[in-house]
């Protein structure tokens, strides 16, 4: 039976555990390239232990970023700043993953530390503004919240010319030095907008059925499947459910998924699928492992490997549904955040022998070794409120057959 610290296998990749830095939007690029900043804090997070690293959203096109200060692949130029990442992830044992993607409706915003709309969320930027641009979708529909600046429909050229880009931008990902590429197919943006029937009301071959809708996505797959090599893993986030009647609907997702798994694809990430904010009962942002029992249904009726993030950060959780195999890589996200070494802090809480083992190997000399205050190492004891916080899952919750 596997546990959190377990090895994965996946193609010709072994991750050293089953724990993932999950993407996330930084706001530290200029012109879309990595810099030292990106150096500092990916190799901090594979120092930490991490299994699988991360960055965040990376833009195949200057207009698929979510500001003018997010990275992108869109340029040989770029491929430079990439590999000092890779290089470094690797140098501390984890694997570099890259997560591509394209913003679509829900590009030209603002950083929201920098500034959010008057209801406290994201801020959208109007074509004309200097940091704003021209989004676009399968449909002339905007995103809505500060979304409702008119959004360009795609024509079937533009279409198959950002599936060109989506090549382009792996075939720089794997000079780059990544070792794992994600799809980024969920949360609204682009490929999430195709698959929702809320965001696309297409009367073409990219609109419609099942099917139809999730054309994009398997072209997009199909054209990156060419150039990234065979040996590494493809998967994709798959914005599976739009918590709407009207929306993207898990059962459609399922199938859709089995299209996927026929067309190459190696693992699938659950998620939301964020195409509108009026979700009903969007209970997965609270509840402990909230997409766990969809990514478990996942790997049960496709039969391929799934990992899923959405409150995953109490190491007791994400333990339990690793060693009960509803899914085979954790997404941690907000605790990456907040603590680089969040791998050793859950190993010594499940009581692993040797937890700074994780850790960079003159580290590990020093904290198993010298003389001193134990407690006062920077780590709480174990045990201090991290079991009473687990105990919130309810005690008869059956991840793997809820739907
Ligand atoms: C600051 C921030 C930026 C994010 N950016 C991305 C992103 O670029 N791509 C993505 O798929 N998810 C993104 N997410 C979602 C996370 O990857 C993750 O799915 C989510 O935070 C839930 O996991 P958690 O409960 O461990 O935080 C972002 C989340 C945060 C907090």
């Amino acid at each position: 039976m596997p546990d959190l610290f377990s090895p994965f296998t996946l193609k010709d990749v072994t991750l050293r555990n089953r724990i993932a830095m999950s993407p996330m939007t930084m706001y530290g690029s200029v012109d879309g390239r990595m810099d030292d900043y990106h150096v500092m804090y990916l190799g901090a997070r594979a120092a930490g232990g991490f299994g699988l690293v991360f960055p965040e959203q990376v833009a195949i096109t200057p207009d698929g970023r979510t500001t003018t200060s997010c990275a992108g692949i869109w340029d040989d130029d770029q491929i430079a700043g990439h590999a000092r990442v890779t290089a470094m992830i690797k140098r501390f044992g984890a694997v570099p993953g890259i997560q591509l993607g394209h913003t679509g409706r829900k590009g030209s915003e603002v950083p929201p530390h920098q500034e959010t709309n008057a209801q406290g969320s994201w801020k959208a930027l109007p074509p004309d503004h200097p940091d704003g641009w021209q989004t676009v979708g399968p449909s002339a529909i905007p995103a809505g919240g500060d979304h409702s600046f008119p959004v360009h429909e795609l024509t079937v050229g533009e279409i198959k010319a950002l599936h060109r880009s989506y090549a382009d931008a792996a075939r720089r990902a794997a000079d780059a030095g990544y070792e794992w590429l994600e799809l980024h197919f969920a949360h609204g943006y682009l490929a999430a907008s195709f698959f929702s029937p809320l965001a696309n009301q297409r009367t073409d071959a990219y609109g419609g059925s099942n099917r139809n809708r999730a054309r994009f996505l398997l072209e997009a797959l199909d054209a990156v499947r060419e150039v990234w090599p065979e040996h590494l893993p493809l998967t994709m986030r798959l914005g599976s459910d739009d918590f709407h009647p009207a929306g993207t609907q898990f059962e459609d997702s399922l199938e859709a998924i089995g299209w996927m798994a026929d067309h190459g694809l190696d693992l699938a990430d659950l998620s939301m699928g964020g195409n509108t904010d009026e979700m009903v009962d969007p209970h997965f942002f609270n509840e402990p492992a909230g997409f766990v029992s969809r990514a478990a249904r996942v790997r049960r009726e496709v039969g391929i490997p799934v990992a899923t993030s959405w409150n995953l950060g109490v190491p007791q959780t994400a333990d339990a549904v690793i060693s009960q195999e509803l899914i085979d890589v954790a997404m941690i996200g907000r605790p990456a955040l907040s603590n680089p070494h969040w791998p050793v802090w859950a190993a010594r809480e499940l009581g692993h022998a040797a937890p700074f083992d994780l850790l960079p190997a003159d580290w590990r000399w020093w904290l198993a070794n010298f003389r001193g205050h134990a407690p006062s190492i920077g780590l709480p004891p174990v045990a201090a409120g991290v079991r009473a916080a687990a105990a919130t899952l309810p005690a008869d919750a059956d991840l793997s057959l809820t739907a």
